[in-house]
Formats: C-alpha cells, sequence, structure tokens
C-alpha cells in the first residue's frame, strides 16, 4: 500500500464498527473529490441494517454503485460477499486505499474496484449480479437519467437492489423514490432512520409493467 501522506496529506481517517469489523476508512479530502470524500449517513444506516438483520452474502455476486469510501462495498465482502465496487475513475484510488486496509489478503480475491459512470458504463459490465448497492447516490436530479438506466440494465428477474438515502436533505431524493422509482420497478420501504430510508428494489414482472402503462 502506498503511504497516505505521499497520496493525499490532507486525508482523515474514521473508524466505524459492524458486525464485528473495525473499519478505518481513509478519505482523501485533499483530491478535489468532492462528496465522495466523505462518509455519509445512508451508508451507515445501510451497515448497520446488515448488522441488525444478521446479512450473509457468502455466494452472492454483488456489485456496488457510487462507491465513495467504499464503507458498504467493504463490509460486504467482510460478510461474505463476492464484490465490485465501482464510482467515477477519479475516487477509485480512494477506494483501493480503504480495500487495502480493511480487507484482508485471504479475502481480497473477493473485491474488485472499477470505473462505472451511470449511464455511460453499464454495459462493459455482466447481468448476473444478485444483489446492487447504492447507498446515497440519489442526490444529483441531473444524474437521475443515467442512474436509472444503470439500474434497469442491472435489474434482472432475480435481482435485489438494496438502495439507502436521505430523503429529506437530498435534492430529488423524496420524489425519486416516491414517484420514479415505483413506476420502473418494485420498490418496498425496509427502515427508516432520521432522513435516511433502506428500500428494497426489484424488477416488476411483465404484468406489474403493463398495468402501469
Ligand atoms: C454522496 S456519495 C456516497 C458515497 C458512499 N456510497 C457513501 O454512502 O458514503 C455519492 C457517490 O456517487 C458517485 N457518483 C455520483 N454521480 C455518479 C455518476 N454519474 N456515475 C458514477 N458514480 C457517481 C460519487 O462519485 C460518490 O462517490
Amino acid at each position: 500500500m502506498s503511504s497516505a501522506e505521499n497520496i493525499d496529506p490532507l486525508m482523515e481517517e474514521q473508524e466505524h464498527e459492524f458486525c464485528g469489523h473495525t473499519l478505518k476508512l481513509a478519505m482523501f479530502k485533499g483530491a478535489c473529490l468532492g462528496v465522495s470524500a466523505y462518509i455519509w449517513g445512508p451508508g451507515l444506516v445501510l451497515c448497520q441494517y446488515f448488522q441488525d438483520q444478521k446479512f450473509d452474502f457468502t455466494g452472492k455476486k454483488v456489485l456496488e454503485l457510487g462507491s465513495g469510501t467504499g464503507i458498504v462495498g467493504i463490509l460486504t465482502v467482510l460478510l461474505g460477499g463476492d464484490v465490485t465496487m465501482t464510482d467515477r475513475p477519479k475516487i477509485l484510488q480512494q477506494i483501493q486505499y480503504n480495500v487495502e486496509a480493511n480487507i484482508p489478503a485471504t479475502a481480497r480475491n473477493r473485491s474488485k474496484i472499477s470505473a462505472l459512470v451511470w449511464g455511460q458504463d453499464q454495459d462493459k459490465y455482466p447481468t448476473d449480479y444478485d444483489i446492487i448497492l447504492g447507498s446515497d447516490i440519489v442526490y444529483s436530479p441531473s444524474q437521475f437519467p443515467g442512474l436509472i438506466q444503470t439500474l434497469q440494465y442491472f435489474c434482472r428477474d432475480n435481482t435485489i437492489i438494496y438502495m439507502s438515502s436521505n430523503l429529506n436533505a437530498r435534492m430529488g431524493a423524496h420524489d425519486f423514490h416516491s414517484d420514479l422509482l415505483p413506476k420502473l420497478f418494485n420498490s418496498e420501504f425496509l427502515h427508516q432512520s432520521g432522513g435516511d430510508y433502506i428500500y428494497k428494489v426489484t424488477k416488476k414482472t411483465s404484468q406489474e409493467s403493463s398495468a402501469c402503462v
């Protein structure tokens, strides 16, 4: 692993404990990563939900969208998943750093890091993921069309998408979850903590889709 100071002298670290794992997460504050250089409430709430519900991802092929620091994807690897963490290209070095700092070498073969810009790159990926994760990725209405296109690409008959979003603080998030998403997918509310909401999103059957036309 490169030393943190060489990568970003303004790097900050946070520690979080979930499912018996202490996660030490670096945030590259000096690297112009914008919102990606923070750990957001919806990510923490989703990790807490995995802990409370005793999630076990063993044998599951998982893709995370907008990984940021990688907190959710890294925990998912530690809970047994085979996880591809994705984000915009300039965020990948931060994720890589955190993967190396938190996932033991023996489990690292179950983690991949790769660029995926919504609406542009999804076709480069296979469509056989069991689970798609997205924490705090609903915050910028200009990104919604690309995000929807990406979710539609990955959401096959048996795919489960877990999304956690802050409906109070994030522009457009309320309408995205109450209006746009339910028109295109089955969206089940699972859990709320303050302004953070978790949804389970799945593909509509062809009958359900035609009933919505
Ligand atoms: C608010 S951060 C959330 C990060 C992390 N999931 C968490 O919960 O802490 C949103 C993430 O989505 C990514 N993102 C935003 N627009 C994107 C796009 N068009 N394609 C891919 N990733 C995008 C950002 O780079 C950022 O890492």
